[in-house]
């Protein structure tokens, strides 16, 4: 059994298409402002790891706009609350470079256990409109080849998402113990 601290139903369903024995636990930690996924990731464990016993992984994304100097990158999160993905597209009108990434951090620890972090990229565009019903988040302006990664399917975007990559290596790595 793997708990998976988020309060994101999205992002829960994407892991359990790779862990198969995991539980939600929305139980909230301090998301601090910081310059990396990494930081915001490191910190958080450690406030998880006083209040649940067990093997347990948080994870913290950013969505990094290559015309945009990364941004929103570590603001994410408070960027898609405020403009959205409406706000986005606004931003990146008349802007040639649309080259964007994904990144996931995924922190692990289990009892007695330095936490380890697990990370994951995938390259994309920002389109030029909102496209698809699925996903979450800025799933339906990140492109990946001809479609949206709200065009796409859990099983879709698990075979190419950040998420699925970081994951996927801590999957490697826990079965490689
Ligand atoms: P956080 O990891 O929950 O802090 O996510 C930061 C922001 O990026 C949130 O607004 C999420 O909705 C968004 N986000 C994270 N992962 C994805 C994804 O896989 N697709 C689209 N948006 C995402």
């Amino acid at each position: 059994m793997l708990y998976f601290v988020t309060g994101n139903k999205g992002k829960f369903m994407e892991a359990q298409g790779i862990f198969k024995d995991l539980m939600q636990k929305n139980i909230g930690y301090t998301e601090i402002q910081a310059d990396t996924l990494e930081e915001v990731a490191a910190y958080g464990m450690k406030e998880v790891m006083e209040r649940l016993r067990g093997p347990v992984m948080l994870e913290d994304a950013g969505l990094f706009i290559e015309a945009l100097q990364g941004f929103p990158g570590v603001y994410s999160a408070y960027v898609q609350k405020t403009i959205g993905n409406s706000g986005i597209l606004r931003l990146m009108e008349g802007v040639q470079n649309r080259k964007a990434y994904f990144r996931s951090v995924v922190a692990y620890a289990e009892p007695g256990m330095e936490p380890r972090l697990f990370k994951g990229e995938v390259h994309g565009r920002i389109g030029f409109e909102a496209r698809g019903t699925k996903g979450f988040g800025y799933d339906q302006i990140f492109y990946v080849g001809e479609k949206s990664l709200g065009e796409m399917d859990l099983v879709e975007k698990n075979i190419i998402s950040h998420r699925a990559a970081s994951m996927k290596a801590l999957k490697e790595w826990l079965d490689g113990r």
